[in-house]
């Protein structure tokens, strides 16, 4: 049962930047741009933001009208509006994708502080081919100690700030981290679309080539849109029920998923002009952001500050993501099990912290987990089908069916306008939660399995 002490934001603005931190993260900045650059740019972007307004925005305020009514931890959401049904599964596989997300994204940001390490020695800067930049990425992530203390760091860190509560911890460490990473942003786009030859990225962002548009376009789309927005695991739920009851939220939702699509067009604005201004293919896949772009950083001007800056902000980006991650699997501990937050944090850091080491060895250190029992991808691959496609996808849908079917519309809506403001268009939210998002979303899944498409 909620308690009091679970604590609350301290106000709107408190929600939106802890929130917006969740959502904006290493899905924005590194994986959206390639993703963006694997499937033709400007028609993937164009579908992209068709799928965050008609898919995204309406699965974000169903997850905080769960949140707001309920004032607790997905499982016990479930639990308390559909008492003694297998509902409290979804909300069991939430938490239990929050922990498995956790365990290889740790890794991935662990990667970031090495190359912001890199940035400020000078030795990111000093690559001058993608060749050599190639070899120092798969120095680092094939190593065996150097990734695991990274992502122990990263863990670290993470533990700290869920540890100190959510106005104390979480909201505090938001409220420097998100407005810093926004100028730092801003200052670097401009930098970036400013450069000789930089026009041709912004145009490939931005205007749609419809030849490129394929089904595999489409559905990338809708992956990004639900991993980017952090849909399909109950963070949007478990940050909900922190919503003070005076306070806006359905304007609050609509903010957070607005400012999570503008900071990913943010990234492309960086990543594409810098990318076409010394002429890379910006079709380079995953590496892009660590392989590609340290090389481009060599041949700018300032390019050593500039990438000191870029994978600062990466870092920060990453890190306000992990803390929605673990706190997820706190609140579940904190409200079901009654555990002290400060215990639940550090043992479930580092319990997720073991679950990582395979993840962070699974480079090049240990040859099995390079190539997964023989399916060719490594493991960290494997924990981002399962946890980052097939679960956000499983979660996504099956809290759609609840909210629209379930628990139902008008309880769902009444949560969210629970301080007197009302949601504009609750009618065609009502339409989009029943009927188009959990059609699009069963298509992803769908797909997901007859494909095995990886991201
Ligand atoms: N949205 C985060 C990002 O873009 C990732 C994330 C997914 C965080 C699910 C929490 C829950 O990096």
């Amino acid at each position: 049962m909620a308690s009091a002490g679970r604590g609350q934001w301290s106000g709107k603005a408190g929600f939106i930047l802890a929130a917006a931190g969740s959502a904006i993260g290493l899905g924005n900045i590194w994986r959206f741009p390639y993703t963006a650059g694997e499937n033709g740019g400007g028609a993937f972007v164009l579908v992209y933001l068709a799928f965050v307004l008609l898919i995204g925005v309406p699965v974000v305020l169903s997850e905080l009208s769960i949140g707001r009514f309920t004032k607790l931890n997905p499982v016990g959401a479930f639990k308390k509006l559909a008492p003694g049904t297998n509902w409290k599964w979804l909300g069991g596989l939430g938490v239990l994708t929050g922990f498995g997300i956790l365990a290889f994204y740790s890794v991935i940001a662990g990667w970031t502080l090495s190359y912001l390490w890199g940035a400020i020695t000078g030795q990111v800067g000093g690559v001058t081919t993608a060749e050599q930049s190639n070899a120092v990425f798969e120095a680092l992530i094939g190593g065996s100690l150097v990734p695991v203390i990274l992502t122990a760091i990263f863990m670290a860190m993470t533990i700290l700030v869920v540890r100190g509560g959510v106005s104390n911890g979480i909201e505090r460490a938001t409220k420097i981290l998100m407005p810093t990473l926004l100028v730092m942003l801003v200052v670097m786009a401009i930098r970036a679309m400013t450069l000789d030859g930089g026009g041709a990225g912004i145009a490939y962002l931005f205007q749609p080539d419809f030849s490129k548009l394929s089904v595999d376009v489409i559905m990338a789309a809708l992956g990004q849109a639900l991993f980017s927005l952090s849909l399909g695991m109950g963070a949007m739920i478990t940050y909900g029920s922190y919503f003070p009851d005076r306070e806006n939220l359905p304007q609050a939702g609509i903010v957070v998923a607005f400012f999570d699509t503008g900071i990913a067009i943010l990234a492309g604005l960086i990543i594409f002009p810098a990318l076409f201004s010394v002429g890379v293919d910006p079709s380079a896949g995953p590496g892009l952001v660590f392989v590609v772009l340290p090389s481009i950083f060599a041949q700018l001007p300032a390019g050593g500050l500039f990438a000191i800056a870029f994978y600062f902000l990466l870092t920060i980006a990453a890190l306000t993501s992990t803390i929605s991650l673990l706190e997820v699997v706190v609140a579940y501990f904190v409200d079901e099990k009654q555990w002290d937050r400060k215990k639940a944090s550090l043992w479930i850091g580092l319990a997720c912290l073991v679950f990582a080491v395979p993840s962070a060895l699974s480079q090049g250190a240990v040859g099995g987990l390079t190539d997964f029992l023989g399916t060719g991808v490594t493991y960290l691959d494997i924990q981002n089908i399962i946890w980052g496609n097939y679960s956000l996808s499983i979660g996504a849908l099956g809290l759609c069916i609840f909210v629209g079917w379930k628990w139902g519309i008008p309880s769902a809506l009444e949560a969210l306008e629970a301080s007197g403001h009302k949601l504009q268009g609750h009618t065609l939210w009502s339409i989009l939660v029943r009927f188009v998002c959990p059609v699009a979303v069963g298509a992803i899944l769908v797909y997901i399995m007859i494909t095995q498409q990886y991201f």
